[in-house]
């Protein structure tokens, strides 16, 4: 009883914490035309894709996409062209924390496979034919640059989901440092040792080498070509960019220097908690101590996936806590106790936003990781690959929580960690801290994605906002050829000056012998 009054009383605040009060855009001059082919999107890439999408609809602008998912849209300014494609994310993931090579190649196979899919399908190859009646291509660039042939001669805009990264903030003619901005995968502590810049260098060169030059982008270039054979290659098309949108907010945990082209929008998806549903919120008010926990791995890192060894420590721990626990699972669990709900798929803002849930327990996406810092709930972290062990660093450095490896979860140590999350203050402190910060901005960052997309089809292209180091060479741009020029000149000095002095010396010695011999 007392929970529901403090929920009714505290409510309105919550859904407020989302929100900010700012002036809204004016009505845009025109409805745009936004073409969106995503076809390796990831399920989880379409919560920073839907709200955005239907910003743009909102506002009167016409949207088309193409993928593999249907993301079931309703809005009547919207149009799916959706190409079944059974997705091989079954396989699991657990274990590949510590090789990102393991979870680059498991995309690689899948996105290979995917170009004749893709373009084999008649209903692609329409949207394709009538492209040059949109005034903006969109895309993510991360894993789908099987799309670009949509964007010859077209403005282009991409949605960096996954926050900057330095490969792709190169391709727009940013280099960021490796001396203080890590590569995609790990992060070290601050600041960065001679070992810790040397590990990071080789990481950010092998993983660009990787995906442009040896791996993937020469398979998905070979597959692209059947198909486009005229078309320019997909490396070049995507230095055209004209804007990326960038899922983070202070580089997500450090300031980083981005050009005009490079706009922060993270977190975007995040909006304000709805009620729960009935069965949720009624489990909830059922009684029970201290706070509610949330359990997920979100959507990628499946949860059916995960090792047998791993199922039963978590069941375990459960079972010895006093505390509730939400937990996403996609199938039947044997050997549950009563203080866990399970179900296959969970209103997830909606749950961090209840003030009844003090814990998320995540896989560490960044997602999920921005979600529960705008709605202030303290995180455990227990990442299973890709960028989830950077973000888990970022929680642990920044105090938002605490991460644990799988390798070494027992039953008394995820126990203990949430024990310590739970009743020390600090983690919520901080939390709340984050969050404050976070949200405090001139502008929603949904709106100021929505700004410059139209800014982007309003000036055909925003070409001024296109930095000149995009169309430099590697060896322009690091001055390679001037640092040559530079030691050429050197060295002709360096030879002149040494042959003057040795035939002065040998004149003078020649004349010092005559000199002494007729003495
Ligand atoms: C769809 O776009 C039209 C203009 O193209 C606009 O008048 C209408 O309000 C939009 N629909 C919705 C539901 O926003
Ligand atoms: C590059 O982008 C501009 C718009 O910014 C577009 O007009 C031009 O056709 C594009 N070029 C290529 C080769 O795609």
């Amino acid at each position: 009883m007392t929970m529901r009054l403090l929920l009714l009383i505290f409510l309105p605040f919550v859904l407020a914490g989302c929100r900010m009060a700012q002036a809204k855009l004016p009505p845009p001059e025109k409805s745009y035309k936004f073409l969106i082919p995503i076809p390796a999107v990831m399920r989880n890439h379409w919560n920073m894709f839907k709200p955005f999408l239907l910003a743009l609809a909102d506002r009167g602008h016409k949207v088309v996409t193409v993928q593999i998912i249907d993301a079931a849209f309703t809005h009547p300014n919207i149009t799916e062209v959706v190409v079944p494609v059974t997705l091989a994310y079954t396989s699991s993931r657990f274990g590949m924390a510590k090789n990102p090579a393991e979870s680059l190649s498991s995309m690689e196979t899948f996105r290979v496979s995917l170009v004749s899919k893709f373009y084999s399908s008649p209903s692609v190859m329409q949207v394709y034919n009538r492209r040059h009646e949109f005034d903006v291509v969109i895309t993510s660039h991360m894993f789908n640059e099987i799309a670009y042939p949509f964007a010859v001669g077209m403005p282009l805009i991409t949605l960096a989901v996954g926050g900057v990264e330095p490969r792709h903030s190169a391709i727009m003619g940013n280099v960021l440092n490796p001396s203080y901005v890590s590569n995609e995968y790990f992060d070290y502590p601050r600041p960065y040792s001679l070992s810790d810049r040397l590990h990071n260098l080789y990481i950010l060169l092998s993983v660009a080498g990787y995906w442009r030059v040896w791996g993937m982008m020469p398979k998905i270039q070979k597959e692209v070509s059947v198909y486009f054979p005229e078309l320019p290659p997909l490396l070049e098309i995507e230095r055209n960019i004209s804007l990326s949108l960038i899922n983070s907010h202070l580089g997500n945990s450090i300031p980083v220097p981005l050009l005009p082209s490079q706009v922060e929008v993270g977190p975007m998806h995040c909006v304000p908690g709805q009620p729960l549903p009935e069965d949720l919120s009624s489990w909830l008010d059922g009684g029970g101590v201290g706070g509610v926990i949330y359990f997920s791995l979100g959507s990628v890192a499946k949860g059916v996936t995960m090792p047998d060894k791993y199922l039963r420590i978590i069941i375990e721990t459960f079972s010895r806590l006093k505390y509730r626990v939400i937990w996403k699972y996609e199938s039947k669990l044997e050997g549950i106790s009563n203080n866990v709900f399970i179900k296959d798929w969970m209103p997830q803002q909606d749950i961090l936003a209840d003030p009844r849930v003090e814990l998320f327990i995540t896989h560490g996406g960044l997602l999920s990781t921005q979600e529960s810092i705008c709605h202030g709930k303290p995180l455990i972290a227990l990442p299973v690959f890709a960028d989830q062990p950077k973000n888990a660093k970022m929680i642990v450095n920044r105090g938002l929580g605490l991460a644990l490896e799988w390798e070494e979860l027992t039953v008394e140590l995820l126990v203990d960690t949430i024990t310590e999350v739970l009743t020390n203050p600090k983690y919520k402190r901080n939390m709340e801290a984050a969050s404050r910060v976070d949200r405090d901005r001139p502008q929603e960052p949904l709106e100021t994605a929505v700004f410059w997309t139209e800014y982007v089809a309003r000036h055909r292209g925003a070409p001024r906002l296109r930095s000149p180091a995009a169309d430099l060479s590697w060896m322009e741009f690091l001055m390679l050829d001037v640092v040559a020029v530079v030691h050429m000149a050197v060295l002709v000095v360096f030879l002149v000056l040494r042959r003057l002095l040795s035939s002065f010396y040998s004149q003078l010695f020649t004349w010092h012998c005559k000199k002494t011999k007729t003495n």
